[in-house]
């Protein structure tokens, strides 16, 4: 197993093309990261294509869903950099088509559960496999992995329900993995993001619109992806040295009942 060649921690961010995950890979560049991002290969940012042009950052193009893709993500980011530090899961798709629950197909429900959680539990159980194994870098531990959940974890939509599944089923799996990595002193922690301006909320931009206007988020507004990198740069900086497992919500409190 590979031994620090580097004083520079490496990141490897599922979905780093466009949104939340690309905000993240700008957000750890800028704090020391080497950062390699897994995506298909369909991303017109222009900011995106920049980086990767510029080889700032390092493209693996594929399916997060495939196994074969996940192997070359980790292999590449190990051949590239020697080692893993942070594994973000950002990685996340809405049903293609919003159907309620009573209409639900389970080609949809497979294709939303294959990535939003089969994927990031696989993934993680074979990068958690080289971060124990690997020495830790100076001041930092010796791995970290991020998931990210979701605020409909806990709200219900009736019409994307494989969605909400998936999103709990991440919550538990942060726990599972905080529990079994804690020995090794590696880190596990979950950001819930709530209503954020991305490619995956256009399609109901107007129902936001509302829903905040109607005053339904505490912080007035929509989230932006840098909300978000801003929490995961947080917590990779590794300082939380007594914590694993929390949840750390990006939502404007929009989770807070409030009568
Ligand atoms: N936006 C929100 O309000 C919100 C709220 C709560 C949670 N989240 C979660 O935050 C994460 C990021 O979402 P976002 O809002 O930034 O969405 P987004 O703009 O749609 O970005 C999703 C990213 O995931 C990648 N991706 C999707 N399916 C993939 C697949 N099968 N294989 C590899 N990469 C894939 C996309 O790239 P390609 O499609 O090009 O592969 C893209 O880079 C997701 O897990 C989402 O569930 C978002």
């Amino acid at each position: 197993m590979s031994q620090p060649t580097t004083t520079q921690p490496t990141a490897v961010i599922t979905g780093g093309s466009r949104g939340i995950g690309l905000a993240a890979a700008q957000r750890l560049l800028a704090d020391g990261f080497s950062v390699v991002v897994l995506s298909r290969p369909t991303s017109t940012d222009p900011d995106f294509t920049e980086l990767v042009e510029s080889g700032a950052i390092t493209f693996v193009a594929g399916d997060i869903a495939s196994a074969e893709a996940r192997a070359e993500l980790v292999e590449t980011a190990l051949e590239k950099h020697g080692r893993i530090d942070l594994l973000f899961n950002n990685a996340g798709m809405a049903p293609l088509t919003r159907l309620d629950i009573l209409d639900m197909t389970e080609e949809s429900y497979d294709r939303v559960m294959d990535v939003n959680l089969r994927a990031p539990m696989f993934l993680t159980q074979r990068v958690a496999r080289v971060m124990i194994e690997q020495e830790p870098l100076e001041g930092r531990p010796p791995g970290m992995i991020v998931n990210t959940g979701s605020a409909s974890a806990n709200f219900v939509s009736t019409n994307r329900g494989e969605y909400c599944l998936s999103k709990a089923g991440v919550s538990m799996m942060t726990k599972l993995f905080a529990v079994r990595l804690a020995p090794h002193g590696i880190p596990v922690f979950e950001v819930s993001p709530g209503v954020i301006k991305t490619e995956m909320t256009k399609v109901v931009t107007e129902k936001y619109d509302t829903y905040i206007a109607e005053g339904h988020i505490p912080v007035p507004r929509w989230g932006m992806p840098a909300d978000v990198a801003e929490a995961v740069a947080l917590l990779a900086e590794g300082r939380l040295a007594y914590s694993t497992g929390d949840i750390i919500y990006v939502d404007g409190g929009m989770r807070i009942p409030v009568l």
